[in-house]
């Protein structure tokens, strides 16, 4: 079984094919005649021992599959890529420790407690300190003329952001910022970081933040490990639980925050009157745009529980479901001109932060905070800033990344 609607052979998930563009075209072919449809996978993905997965790309289906859990489970795995033969199946094992991949009831414990740590409050109490390291990440990048926009601005800001939530102490933040972007930049061959390095990364992330969470546990400090951690109360996680909840903040806030800034300012670097805008009223519609317009995570991946329908077509109990943000964020029955970047965009019910249902994303109010720190930062200081070449593009099926984005600052 092929997808009629796009040529033979053509798989969403090959890295190769984003590694030049997102497939805004074969995704909106899905959308009219063909939206939920079967797309074979010749090399089957490690883990599954099916050959396939169905691509939902219509806004309302994505919807449908993020809210009902019972039916479309995170269990088996969320990630729609195609591993290669270096990960195993150990691996996959491990990442059904982190709550990404879990599902109610287990995922409703662990995603109470560690709310906790994402309340408005707790928000809000990180403003200050983040505007002022956005202020002097951009006022570096100012002296230094031009250079890469992604390491000179949009890489740092999310990795501090994590950092303060979690109260990582200064002096272990480059290890840490080290660990985390090995562990997320596997996919591409240029960035010459191995799997093997990656996961180790891993390992040593998880267990840092272990002994973290131990040392809170041992000596309780007013800090959110020490709340999340704190000993004698059944609603709490245990050190190990800590350790993954890190690792899974390190992937989900990292990559996808610094690409947001990236495409963000590639965006409007490309349309300059959405940047005189920006500059002369800062509309808070602006964040949410950016993220529609970049859509960092374009895919995630149900599994079916049972036999079931989605969108006229049956989906068999064990096969696998791959939800396109990308394409939902693009549908023209939700938005109004989905090709045109306009930060004034309002209503705007992008899913570039998933779909509604149990998963959605925890780090929204931050990473939206963070756009808008850094954006303001720069509207101030680097107010001329200009492309100086065509953007680098990560090689990843699942994030939209931006490897390189060279710029002049002043
Ligand atoms: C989950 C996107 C920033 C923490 C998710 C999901 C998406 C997403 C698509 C899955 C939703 C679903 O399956 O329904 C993004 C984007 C971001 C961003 C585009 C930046 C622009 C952050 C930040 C943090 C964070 C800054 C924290 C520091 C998480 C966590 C989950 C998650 C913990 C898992 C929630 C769960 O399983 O219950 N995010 N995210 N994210 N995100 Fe984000």
């Amino acid at each position: 079984m092929s997808c009629p609607a796009l040529p033979e052979g053509f798989d969403l998930t090959d890295p190769d094919l984003h590694q030049h563009r997102v497939p805004l075209p074969e995704l909106a072919q899905l959308r009219q005649t063909a939206p939920v449809c079967w797309i074979p996978q010749p090399h089957g993905v490690a883990g599954f021992d099916d050959d396939g997965y169905w691509a939902v790309t219509r806004h309302a289906d994505v919807k449908e599959v993020s809210t009902r859990p019972e039916i479309f489970s995170s269990h088996a795995n969320t990630a729609i890529i195609r591993f290669n033969e270096h990960i195993q199946r150990d691996q996959i094992d491990v990442q059904k420790l982190i709550m990404l991949n879990m599902d109610p009831p287990e995922h409703t414990r662990v995603r109470q407690i560690v709310q906790r740590g994402f309340t408005p409050r707790a928000i809000r109490a990180l403003e200050d300190a983040l505007r002022d390291r956005a202020t002097r990440i951009v006022a570096g990048a100012r002296e230094s003329g031009s250079g890469d926009f992604v390491t000179d601005v949009a890489c740092e800001l999310p990795l501090q952001a994590i950092a303060e939530l979690i109260g990582i102490p200064q002096q272990d933040r480059s290890k840490i910022f080290d660990w985390s972007n090995k562990m997320v930049a596997y996919d591409d061959p240029e960035l010459a970081i191995t799997e093997e390095i990656g996961a180790e990364s891993a390992m040593e992330l998880i267990s840092y933040s272990m002994n973290l969470a131990a040392d809170r546990k041992a000596c309780p400090a007013e800090d959110i490990v020490s709340r999340l951690v704190a000993a004698e109360d059944e609603g709490n996680l245990g050190s190990d639980e800590f350790g993954f909840f890190v690792l899974l903040l390190a992937v989900a806030g990292n990559e996808t925050t610094r690409n947001a800034i990236s495409h963000g300012m590639h965006a409007f670097l490309t349309h300059p009157d959405q940047w005189e805008l920006f500059k002369a009223e800062r509309p808070a519609t602006a964040a949410d745009e950016i993220v529609r317009w970049a859509t960092p995570v374009m895919s995630f991946q149900r599994t079916a529980t049972q036999d079931t329908e989605l969108g006229g077509q049956r989906v068999e109990a064990g096969q696998r479901v791959g939800v396109f943000y990308s394409s939902a964020n693009n549908d023209p029955e939700v938005f109004d001109g989905p090709e045109v970047f306009d930060i004034t965009r309002d209503p705007n019910p992008h899913l570039g932060f998933g779909g509604g249902g149990p998963h959605f994303c925890l780090g929204k109010s931050l990473a939206e905070l963070e756009i808008r720190l850094i954006f303001n930062a720069i509207a101030d200081t680097l107010p001329d800033i200009r492309l100086a070449g065509e953007p680098r593009r990560l090689r990843s099926a699942w994030l939209n990344g931006i490897k390189e984005l060279r710029v002049t600052y002043t």
